[in-house]
């Protein structure tokens, strides 16, 4: 299985939804990869902001080495899912879709609900750093109580 975190900026939320996924993956026992991009292009080439690095750090998560970089149409072809933040990254991802296997690997990581922008708001990276483990916690476990994987390890 491969993994595609999407955010705005590459920065903030993805990175530590790649850190995070990656972390529960190797706990499960798995061999998922997992990876990150974002829509906008201000931050190509740089690590996470240094406040999500902060933040996984105090939960255990090495993030410092991720390099940011812009989401492309051929990752579509590349990664089997592809989750996004919040409604405006989906929108932008979707938009780049070509055809209806491209946009059904699109889904919100919270399934329903939205991960926040936390670039403007330092209170809200420890809440979203809690939101996003919640949620790759639950894909991980619907995944291991899916009969249908068996022998995908
Ligand atoms: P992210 O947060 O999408 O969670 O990485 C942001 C980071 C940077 C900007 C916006 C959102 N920016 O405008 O530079």
């Amino acid at each position: 299985m491969k993994i595609l975190m999407v955010c705005l900026g590459n920065i903030c939320r993805s990175p530590l939804a790649h850190g995070i996924m990656e972390h529960e993956v190797k706990k499960a026992g798995l061999d998922w990869d997992v990876d990150s991009a974002g829509t906008g292009n201000w931050h190509v080439g740089e690590p996470p902001d240094r406040r999500s690095i902060a933040v996984a750090k105090n939960y255990g998560i090495d993030i410092s080495s991720q390099c940011c970089r812009v989401f492309n149409v051929k990752d579509f072809d590349e990664y089997d899912r592809i989750y996004v933040m919040d409604r405006s990254n989906l929108a932008d991802v979707l938009r780049l879709a070509r055809n209806d296997g491209d946009r059904q690997k699109v889904q919100l990581l919270l399934k329903n609900d939205i991960v926040p922008d936390p670039y403007y708001d330092n209170a809200l990276f420890d809440p979203v750093f809690v939101m996003i483990e919640k949620a790759c916690k639950r894909i991980i476990a619907d995944f291991s109580g899916d009969p249908s994987r068996s022998g995908t390890r």
